[in-house]
């Protein structure tokens, strides 16, 4: 099939890469909040007091300015300024170092890094692309937040590639940050398809703070790759039944890699979870396609997003992704191949022989992560999860049995009720059971068992009447409360512009948080409130007060809470918009820490040209903290990738290309980051 390169370029839009894929008629979270908002205007007269009284209706009150100067017994260090600068950029007092940059070799020594000769196979050998969610596992291996400070295994996310900074091939083309180069007769070289596969994923590595201070990789059994061809097992209510049967699978059992791994979670019992987010434009299907496809906007036109099913040696492991029945079953061809993504996958980082595992309990959606309430004896696990994005939901999993730590294990997340958010006018909300034969979600419906249900979360969270959300990213729990904190990242698709409401065409997002109905984690309703609206000085709110220079953001997207309950933010606006028009005043993505107690927040670190700051966790005496840079230099023109005049060499001055890499940020004086 001949194929251009503008059918590959589909996800080069505005909003980024996430599809709109929900057309039903459930009310969205937006129009929500401006009813309640707007209501409060008339009464009181400004946005500002309007939130004021808002959020007097809920758990919280304001307790002070938001003046990102004012004092705060949790933070402890100046506000840094915006900056465009193509450089990381911290607080007074601060330093980092760069570690695990892409491509850098993880069992041994070998291969090299070498962005234009390294194979597809030297690539399953190296640390992935794009970094992302990440966790730092004390090397003891017993509790994911007690234990070395100085010792571990970090374990991150590879959520995609950028293909024109990997091959000899694409060098003196004009290619976006998106596409793919092609041979003369349009088909993809299959070594190149192998090593974006292979660049994918999640890496394992053992790191060690060395006797200079530095941290270094440390050779390691455990050190691994898990890619886009690993094999992993399937498990929970898919497991074994149509939905997943393919060729390589006729039992429905397992399938071959992860991809688009966004943020993680990790669970009480010390696993990772590495969530599958934008995966559904991997594949293609030229035919009619079913509702589990285009529910979740499976590729219809051109090719797939880098276009793998026309690797020119026409295998197996690369025709897959095209899932246009061709065979005469199921069990011939891979039609059912996109019904194994869209889950958390869940790794034994201490356990290499160990496959990964699709827990599909979970549900099926652009998963951007999870976050888990602490567990406690004899209750059972409570983890949340968003759908990002436009008009997607946010979810809520409880275990059916109890947390036990002798026998705790991955087992609670295969046997539980899936619930879906409904925010009410009245700041109060209701979890919505995902379960087959319960309300709607019945044959009179379409819905014949729980694999449907999941195979189909999207569809049956429309059905049950869920609250359309603006782009849900990550969660965070606050260890002293259990308040939980959800990053509603942008939705520039809002389409009510009644003036009375200042956040039509959400460009600039918002935080919103949660507290369980009488402080059960497992119960059926919660109280909510809007932590803040994001924006600049003129389009923006923190406990009734605009955001200032120190402190303004947008597109909120990584969040975190430390031990001490301080909360990081981390913003990702768009390649497409950074450093331009309206954004420009926000510089580069950046990454600012919050007192949630006192509603303060401030700017504490600035990232380089071209990327986004994603990804952050401490070690356990909180006086390290990783930090990953996602895609510099992706703000790079096609034009000027073709002179090689690229806006970003980040972290190497003199390298060829930029590379994705995670920053160690220590204090000078050694003390907790942050305080
Ligand atoms: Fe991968 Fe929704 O950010
Ligand atoms: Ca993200
Ligand atoms: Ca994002």
């Amino acid at each position: 099939m001949k194929n251009t390169q503008s059918t590959i370029l589909s996800i080069d839009n505005h909003e980024g890469d996430e599809p709109l894929s929900n057309h039903s008629d459930n009310a969205s979270f937006q129009s929500i909040i401006e009813k309640r908002m707007s209501r409060r205007t008339m009464m009181k007269g400004s946005l500002g007091t309007a939130l004021m009284g808002f959020f007097a209706t809920t758990a919280y009150s304001p307790l002070a300015a938001a003046g990102s100067n004012k004092h705060s017994p949790l933070i402890g260090f100046e506000a840094i300024d915006v900056s465009a600068a193509d450089t990381v950029t911290l607080p007074k007092g601060y330093k980092h170092q760069v570690m695990l940059p892409w491509g850098q070799p993880i069992s041994g020594h070998q291969p090299a890094f070498d962005p234009l000769t390294n194979s597809g196979e030297d690539q399953a050998h190296q640390v992935g692309s794009h970094h992302d969610g990440m966790h730092f596992f004390p090397i003891e291996g017993k509790d994911p937040y007690q234990g070395s400070s100085e010792d571990g295994l970090l374990v991150m996310n590879h959520e995609y590639v950028e293909p024109r900074f990997m091959h000899a091939s694409a060098q003196g083309k004009e290619l976006s940050r998106n596409a793919v180069p092609l041979k003369a007769d349009g088909q993809r070289d299959a070594d190149e398809v192998l090593k974006e596969i292979h660049g994918h994923g999640v890496s394992v590595v053992r790191v060690k703070k060395q006797a200079n201070g530095d941290w270094a990789v440390e050779a390691d059994p455990r050190n691994r790759r898990i890619h886009g061809l690993t094999e992993m097992e399937i498990s929970g209510p898919v497991r074994g039944t149509d939905f997943v049967k393919t060729k390589f699978s006729p039992d429905g059992t397992k399938t071959r890699g992860t991809l688009n791994n966004c943020a993680h979670g990790v669970t009480p019992w010390n696993t990772y979870l590495a969530a599958e987010e934008n995966w559904a434009g991997y594949f293609i299907n030229h035919g009619e396609q079913p509702r589990e496809q285009t529910r979740y906007g499976v590729t219809k036109e051109g090719s797939g997003r880098y276009a793998w099913e026309l690797a020119d040696t026409g295998a197996d492991e690369f025709v897959r992704y095209d899932v246009t029945p061709k065979g005469a079953s199921a069990t011939e061809d891979y039609r059912n191949e996109a019904n194994a993504f869209g889950w958390m996958v869940e790794i034994d980082p201490f356990n290499p022989d160990v496959a990964p595992v699709k827990r599909t309990q979970l549900g099926r959606f652009a998963h951007e992560g999870v976050v888990f309430q602490p567990a406690v004896e004899g209750e059972p696990i409570v983890c949340y999860s968003g759908d990002d994005a436009r008009f997607e939901y946010i979810y809520k999993y409880v275990s059916a049995q109890p947390y036990k730590k002798e026998t705790a294990g991955g087992h609670l997340l295969d046997n539980g009720t899936l619930y879906v958010a409904r925010f009410n006018e009245d700041g109060s909300g209701d979890w919505l059971p995902l379960v087959f034969g319960m309300g709607p979600l019945t044959p009179a419906n379409g819905f014949n068992s729980q694999a449907d249900v999941l195979v189909n979360t999207r569809f049956a969270a429309d059905t049950v009447g869920a609250t359309k959300m603006d782009r849900p990213e990550w969660g965070a729990v606050d260890p002293k409360t259990k308040d939980v904190y959800f990053t509603l990242t942008n939705n520039s698709r809002r389409t009510e512009t009644d003036a009375a409401n200042p956040r039509a065409e959400n460009d600039w997002g918002q935080i919103v948080r949660w507290t369980e109905a009488d402080g059960q984690v497992n119960a059926k309703s919660f109280n909510w409130d809007l932590f803040v609206l994001a924006g600049p000085e003129s389009d923006s709110d923190l406990a009734g007060a605009s955001l200032d220079g120190g402190n303004i953001f947008n597109s909120p997207d990584g969040l975190w809470f430390d031990a001490d309950s301080r909360l990081w933010i981390q913003t990702d606006m768009s390649e497409s918009v950074v450093n331009t028009g309206k954004w420009e005043q926000f510089g580069n993505n950046a990454m600012l820490a919050a007192d949630p107690v006192n509603k303060i927040i401030r700017r504490f670190l600035v990232g380089p040209v071209g990327q986004e700051i994603t990804g952050v966790v401490t070690t356990p005496d909180q006086k390290t903290m990783f930090v990953n840079v996602q895609h510099p230099g992706a703000t790079t023109s096609p034009e000027d990738f073709a002179k090689g005049s690229l806006v970003s060499h980040w972290p190497h001055d003199g390298a060829l290309y930029p590379r994705s890499a995670t920053l160690v940020i220590t204090r000078e004086d050694e003390g907790i980051i942050g305080a």
